[in-house]
């Protein structure tokens, strides 16, 4: 009896011990936090490792802008001692905005429980949909000052979904675990760290324009900078941001210039809907920029026709317009070619050759634009391709974008983010 008394007050002991160690990672208030995240040189998408669960295991996850919230592969040896799976109708369940009941028929693992609630995941290459079940488990990310990785943070009950692996079967680069969604969602990554650690509504972006580098997302207020000591937050053009019901980013592109001569346009692609939102979109999981069929096809015509001189030669897929690369010459801003401006409400998108042209073949360069067809869902899908190397904010409670254009412009780039840690 009194052997099992001090048991007792031992396990006590370590309980409030283990809850102590926990709560002191947690009581560091960081004020932002970065997310390195590396292009990959096969598909050319964009990929971080995330530390979750516990013991903390670092997991690939394709960065998805327009994504609802972080789905992981969830068959694959799932093992934490933090993992836990809230009941359907639970307060969880409804910030989720989850009201389906889920049930599982074998055994009872990360991912397959009775009465927990459904999250349906979607792969956002084929549009495949699996249903996934709502869990918690622990997150862990570097803060930073705005120079360096530094300290990490955890947070204890991060919400995600529990996916099955055959939503990872097409378009993803290899070893990828799962998706993580930085849309406007109620527990999309951005929104739940935005809320764990009560900063502002905002994160930036710089994803790496070359194949094995890294990029960084921050989460939180600027000031953010590359070596060699550039703030890049500032200064950014601003322009009105909208966000569909689904949460995705959307810009007001008034119209396009080539060298400034207009791109002729039917004016009606460009307007924006009934409910106030742009027709551009942004996004980080298509690697070039779709235009709608007309749109591709007066753009690639200005475009030709001012790049005098330069032959054309056959196109490579996916690209529709290519030219002979040895009559292209190079400068800072990248290959020599006419800028594509997306002209908004009082600003302009600049897009030089480095963002716009693709060495598709040794002596083909290629216009890093491709043919969407007719009447797609969005007139155009602003790609990772246009978006590298320069800085786009991100800033929600604003309702606005900020965007860097080309940092090469300021002799800098996302790569010059210093990843060394300071512990
Ligand atoms: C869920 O309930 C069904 C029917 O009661 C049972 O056969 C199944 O094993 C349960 N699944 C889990 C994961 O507990
Ligand atoms: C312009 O686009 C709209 C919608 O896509 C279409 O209904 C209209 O016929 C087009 N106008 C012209 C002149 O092509
Ligand atoms: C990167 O940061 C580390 C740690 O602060 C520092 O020692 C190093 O000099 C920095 N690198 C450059 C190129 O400035």
């Amino acid at each position: 009896m009194a052997s099992s008394f001090r048991c007792l007050i031992f396990l006590l002991f370590s309980l409030c011990f283990l809850f102590f160690i926990s709560e002191s990672q947690t009581t560091f208030k960081p004020t932002k936090l970065v997310l390195t995240v590396q292009k990959d040189r096969a598909t050319n998408l964009h990929v971080a490792n995330i530390q979750k669960r516990t013991p903390p295991l670092k997991l690939p996850f394709v960065i998805d802008l327009n994504g609802r919230f972080l789905w992981v592969n969830c068959e694959n040896q799932y093992s934490s001692s933090t993992y836990n799976a809230p009941l359907c109708h639970s307060t969880q369940c409804s910030k989720a905005d989850s009201h389906y009941c889920h049930k599982c028929p074998t055994t009872a693992r990360p991912g397959c429980h009775n009465n927990t609630c459904g999250l349906m995941a979607v792969n956002p290459f084929t549009n495949q949909a699996a249903m996934g079940e709502l869990a918690q488990d622990a997150l862990l990310l570097p803060s930073t000052q705005g120079f360096n990785p530094g300290p990490m943070v955890r947070i204890p009950q991060f919400l995600f979904s529990c996916a099955p692996s055959r939503l990872l079967q097409k378009g993803f680069p290899k070893n990828v675990q799962g998706v993580v969604g930085l849309g406007h969602a109620p527990i999309s990554l951005p929104v739940q760290l935005a809320s764990h650690f009560g900063f502002q509504q905002k994160f930036a972006m710089c994803l790496a324009s070359s194949g094995g580098n890294n990029g960084v997302i921050f989460f939180g207020q600027g000031p953010y900078f590359m070596l060699p000591g550039i703030d890049v937050s500032r200064p950014v053009s601003y322009t009105p941001l909208t966000i569909s019901q689904q949460g995705e980013y959307y810009i007001d592109v008034k119209s396009i210039k080539i060298n400034n001569k207009i791109v002729p346009l039917n004016s009606s692609l460009l307007t924006p809907t009934k409910r106030g939102l742009g027709r551009v979109k942004i996004s980080t999981t298509t690697p070039y920029t779709i235009l709608e069929h007309s749109i591709y096809y007066s753009l690639s015509k200005v475009f030709v026709d001012q790049l005098k001189g330069v032959p054309q030669v056959k196109p490579v897929t996916p690209f529709g317009t290519c030219f002979d690369s040895k009559r292209i010459g190079n400068t800072k801003m990248g290959p020599s070619v006419p800028n594509v401006d997306l002209v908004m409400q009082n600003v302009v998108w600049r897009i030089y050759g480095s963002n716009s042209m693709v060495q598709a073949r040794p002596d083909v360069m290629c216009l890093g634009f491709v043919d969407g067809g007719v009447r797609p869902r969005d007139s155009i899908v602003i790609g990772a391709m246009q978006l590298e190397d320069n800085l786009l904010q991100f800033d929600i409670g604003s309702s606005r974008l900020g965007f860097s254009s080309s940092l090469l412009s300021r002799r800098t780039k996302c790569s010059n983010f210093n990843f060394t840690s300071i512990p």
